[in-house]
């Protein structure tokens, strides 16, 4: 939830710290804190806000030389995001600095004892408590900091991504790992530690991800020495070799990251299926599912188990699934899963669903399911992802960094994979003809240029936004593969405009929902050709006649609902199985226009964080 940097070299360490925390701001952005160290001097600066406001903080508060330092974007958990609970964390004597990501969960036991042996805290974080944890350790048994880490993390329960630096160490960083990402960036004579890669990405392409309950020490023109926490033993890191760029993580050009990514979805949509589908041969060919098809065909059914946009495009893989691949699909919300002790069996597969691969619910339910004894594949899209590697087999979306905070171009990619896994198992099993798999494959590769298509109604869908932008509150209806858009479009609009909205199934409107409407509520109603058109034609109808206004998503060329609907918003023409790929695109259009006119912080909408680390 949190995003951290380090760096150690022969470079001014300040520049790379802020750019970094830049990019990683998407992880939590309600304070930032960086601390430099020349070998002389530890200068440190840190305040609620932004990492502007860090800036324009250092610029009077700090020299900002050193060739180390640590720096972090935080994301509340433990204390209210002020100045004091920003990070860095001081230890006690004033030689240990601490940056971390995570929450400690014992903390107040640990603190208890540390307040007993005389120690005072000036903060409410878990944070301050693990630093001093770790300068007790080290005095009391006189060791030196990489072992005193390591003693003192086998007494904390919970999660954490640390670096620290000791004063008296002017030429190293120490580094954990549990649960939080953490990836060292390899130079010549430099090492540079982030929560992901985007920090370091213009110096080196090579990176350590550690793993769980690893820990290294990063010495300055030297080397990083990687350990298991547990028992102290050296373990031989794999060195990865990034495939990101620049360009990847910078805005292009658009206003917003949002924006970019929502464009991006025709190439993205076609990096997923590239290679994999290849529709004039009849062929998919998903790696990560070759080796396991027996597991899904012989399975009692499928859970899929997600949190948020993510659940969104599994509850669109169950309408799939069941109708073409003919598997029971139950999906659920990750964090009920994992605390209902739910009935799962070796017959089961569990598709665990994350952009971020690092969703701590999702993570847990995952866990659940493989004691169980079940077989778990993720679909995840950030490659050496915590998920992706704690899954028996899965598929990578490649939606490339999603950093706006609000979930666009990572939905659209997951269904790409979910609908190809559906088909695969469909033709394997025998529950598709011939003739019908082969026009879904051929329609699957025409998504792209519809997705383009529906693109250019931008402008139309800007007007649309301006004559709504003041409603308080929105309802979004959809039937069939179109019910998970309606609540997609509704969480998208609530979450960077600050707008009440609520999705439903169209025809559940009259169990309740129907009262709420009069001339003052929008009713966005997903309205393409279907076999649910005539109902959800009669769903209009009866809101039409409350006085409800309309905002109807229609399949190019409709007239009917044309006529019934204050605002159209058209989208070609697609099977219906396939068709969310293509009405997603003006609700997100719609969502991102409202919250622009209202001035709100489309990229990094309040209390929200990119990547959810913890439950
Ligand atoms: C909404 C959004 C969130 C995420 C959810 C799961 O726009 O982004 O609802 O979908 O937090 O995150 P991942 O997919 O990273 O597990």
């Amino acid at each position: 939830m949190c995003g951290i940097v380090g760096y150690i070299g022969k470079r001014d360490a300040y520049p790379i710290i802020i750019n970094g925390l830049k990019r990683l701001e998407y992880r939590g952005y309600d304070s930032a804190g960086v601390a430099l160290y020349d070998g002389t001097d530890i200068q440190l600066a840190k305040t609620k806000g932004k990492v502007a406001d860090l800036e324009a903080l250092a610029d009077r508060k700090i020299k900002k030389n050193g060739t180390l330092g640590i720096g972090h974007t935080r994301w509340a958990t433990h204390g209210v995001p002020n100045d004091v609970n920003s990070h860095p964390h001081y230890s006690q004597s004033g030689d240990l600095v601490i940056i971390h990501n995570g929450i400690i969960e014992n903390y107040a036991s640990i603190k208890k004892e540390l307040i007993k042996r005389g120690y005072t805290f000036t903060s409410d974080t878990d944070t301050e408590v693990l630093v001093n944890l770790i300068e007790d350790v080290k005095k009391n048994e006189k060791v030196k900091l990489g072992k005193a880490v390591q003693i003192a993390l086998n007494q904390v329960v919970g999660a954490y991504a640390i670096a620290l630096f000791d004063r008296n160490k002017p030429d190293e960083i120490v580094v954990a790992k549990l649960g939080s990402p953490l990836a060292i960036g390899i130079g010549e004579d430099e090492f540079f530690v982030a929560s992901d890669a985007s920090p370091f990405i213009e110096f080196t392409n090579n990176a350590i991800y550690l793993k769980d309950e690893e820990m290294a020490i990063i010495r300055r023109g030297r080397d990083v020495k990687v350990r298991k926490i547990k028992d102290d033993s050296l373990v031989a890191p794999y060195i990865h070799e990034l495939q990101l760029n620049l360009e990847q993580i910078e805005k292009g050009g658009f206003d917003h990251f949002m924006l970019k990514e929502i464009y991006e979805q025709p190439s993205v949509i076609k990096d997923t299926y590239r290679g994999r589908l290849l529709a004039n041969k009849g062929i998919i060919k998903l790696g990560g599912l070759e080796d396991y098809i027996e597991k899904f065909t012989n399975a009692d059914r499928i859970i899929i188990v997600a949190c948020g946009t993510s659940w969104h495009a599994g509850l669109v893989a169950e309408y799939i699934f069941e109708d073409l691949a003919r598997i029971p699909v139950e999906v659920e919300y990750a964090s009920e899963f994992r605390y209902r002790n739910p009935i799962i069996t070796e017959k089961d597969v569990v598709i665990a669903i994350s952009q971020s691969g690092e969703t701590a619910d999702t993570l847990a339910a995952i866990k659940l399911a493989k004691e169980k004894g079940a077989f778990v594949y993720g679909i995840c899209n950030v490659v050496g992802s915590t998920i992706s590697r704690e899954t028996h087999s899965g598929t990578y979306t490649h939606a490339g960094p999603e950093i706006g905070v609000a979930s666009t171009k990572a939905f659209t990619t997951q269904i790409t994979v979910l609908t190809m896994i559906a088909l695969k198992l469909a033709k394997v099993k025998g529950t598709i003809s011939h003739s019908d798999y082969m026009l879904h494959l051929r329609e699957l590769e025409t998504i792209p240029a519809k997705v383009e298509e529906a693109l250019q109604s931008d402008a139309h869908i800007k007007v649309i936004a301006e004559e709504f932008k003041n409603a308080r509150n929105f309802l979004y209806l959809g039937r069939g593969y179109n019910f998970p858009v309606a609540l997609e479009g509704a969480l998208k609009l609530k979450e960077i405009s600050y707008i009440h909205a609520e999705g439903y199934p169209a025809a559940e409107m009259k169990h309740g929902p129907i009262a709420l409407i009069d001339e003052e509520m929008p009713v966005v109603v997903i309205a393409v050709n279907s076999n649910h058109y005539e109902k959800v034609v009669s769903n209009i109808q009866e809101i039409k006649s409350r006085a409800g206004r309309i905002i109807a998503v229609v399949t190019e060329g409709d007239t009917l609902v044309k006529e019934m609907a204050d605002y159209i918003m058209e989208v070609p023409h697609t099977p219906e199985s396939l068709t969310p790929l293509v009405t997603t695109i003006p609700l997100q259009l719609l969502s991102y226009h409202i919250a622009v006119m209202l001035n709100r912080n489309v990229d990094q909408p309040r209390n929200l964080a990119k990547s959810v680390t913890v439950e």
